[in-house]
């Protein structure tokens, strides 16, 4: 099995989707590779894709804020990535196509970090690790096990919430802030006794 270090290598030089011609920076992940504890985001936007590192921008550091807040880790302690690892033009959703694209990067991530528990932000992540259509309102608020199946081991946990911009867009106050607070705390639950 190739390090995370090598698929990031070769995500670096990507060009399996249409993606890859308006990106000055492959996004790949960040944070430690061995955590417990992983988030999977939807794609970069342009402060992420200048500097090459997932969640940096206003949506990166609520997402720093609440991880001190209800956890008391930094952004070092855990693994942060996204559903694509280029950057949508002017933001927008990232299509059918880019997913499935990176999808196996994703998934590769997956199985070298092997975490405890995966947070997913948002419906494009909610959506591709739980192999689901429903939207994030309706899907957060429990935990469901990564990928259900003969092959799986059944051992990681998948706790949606809400996307850190969609908590800012709500004003980072009331039921949407409160909601990613309680994901938060459900994550910490699955992640057991620390083994830090
Ligand atoms: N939004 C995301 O989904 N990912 C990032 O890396 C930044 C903003």
């Amino acid at each position: 099995m190739v390090s995370l270090a090598e698929l990031e290598r070769e995500a670096s030089v990507c060009t399996r989707c249409p993606l890859a011609a308006g990106r000055t920076n492959v996004v790949f992940g960040v944070g430690d590779a061995n955590a417990d504890l992983m988030f999977v985001g939807e794609g970069p936007g342009r402060d992420e894709d200048l500097k090459g590192e997932p969640f940096v921008g206003r949506s990166g550091h609520l997402l720093d804020r609440v991880l001190r807040e209800e956890l008391g880790v930094g952004r070092d302690r855990v693994y942060i990535s996204n559903t694509v690892k280029c950057r949508p033009p002017g933001n927008r959703d990232p299509h059918p196509v880019e997913v499935a694209s990176c999808r196996p990067y994703l998934e590769r991530q997956i199985e070298l970090v092997d975490p405890r528990v995966i947070v997913t932000l948002g419906n494009f992540a909610t959506r591709l690790l739980l192999d689901s259509t429903g939207g994030i309102k309706q899907l957060r608020g429990r935990a469901y096990r990564y990928k259900p199946g003969p092959n799986a081991d059944g051992d990681v946990m998948v706790v949606p919430t809400f996307h850190p911009s969609y908590v800012l867009r709500s004003g980072g106050v009331g039921e949407v802030m409160a909601g990613l607070r309680a994901d938060l705390v459900r994550a910490k639950q699955y992640l057991g006794a620390p083994t830090q």
